[in-house]
């Protein structure tokens, strides 16, 4: 399972990065705004500072929703450095414009998915990764792992190569059950990934070798 982190922040990215374990790195409007990122020659920069730092696929969201602007902005995107993924929409000329990024040569993150309908049109569409959000169904009381699942059967099914991005991690069990079932990849904050290492028993007999090392010296 690959591993991205869910952030736009330069800090955050290296100390992921330095961790030996990340794969990419996914971004939003919401994430870019948070950094203070405005302008399209500052989200331009931003971007290639983030390929410099990750050798990984890096997700770049278009911020426009109709099919001529996001072809567009898509375009320049995927010009910035061969790892970026454009990030489109599910909406109706997000699909259209899904499926000429395929037939293109742009590879393509569809996002905000949060159904198994959309998740089989995205990968019909020849999305590179779907996006299903999960933190966001749990938060509106509905499980968002039955949705990893469901996406899971249907892509095995008919074996679609569309990779299931598990998005709006909110915990580590969250990225372990992904990992039960199949999540190709899951794109986390920086905290959830951290939190893996924990365990009390790690901590109790660390401390106890370290005790006893002493007796050896
Ligand atoms: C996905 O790519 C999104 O950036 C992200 O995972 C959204 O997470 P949130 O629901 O915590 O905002």
């Amino acid at each position: 399972m690959k591993f991205f982190i869910d952030t736009a922040n330069l800090d955050q990215i290296r100390e992921a990065q330095n961790l030996g374990i990340l794969d990419g790195v996914t971004t939003n409007p919401s994430l870019m705004a948070k950094e203070g990122i405005s302008g399209k020659a500052a989200i331009m920069q931003h971007y290639k500072t983030i390929c410099e730092i990750v050798d990984g696929d890096i997700s770049a969201e278009v911020l426009s929703t109709t099919y001529d602007e996001m072809i567009k902005e898509g375009e320049e995107l995927a010009a910035i450095h061969p790892n970026i993924v454009v990030k489109i929409p599910m909406i109706k000329d997000g699909l259209k414009v899904l499926k000429y990024f395929s037939d293109n040569g742009i590879r393509t993150n569809c996002t905000l998915i949060f159904s198994s309908g959309q998740a089989l049109l995205a990968a019909k569409a020849g999305a590179n990764y779907v996006s299903p959000f999960l933190g966001r169904l749990d938060d509106v009381s509905t499980d968002g792992l039955n949705l990893i699942e469901e996406i899971r059967r249907i892509y095995d099914n008919y074996m679609f190569e569309t990779e299931i991005l598990a998005a709006s991690i909110r915990n580590s069990m969250h990225i372990i059950n992904c990992a039960k079932l199949g999540a190709d990849v899951i794109t986390s904050p920086l905290a959830p990934i951290l939190s893996l290492l924990n365990h009390p028993l790690t901590d109790k007999g660390l401390e106890q070798f370290i005790a006893d090392s002493k007796k050896m010296i």
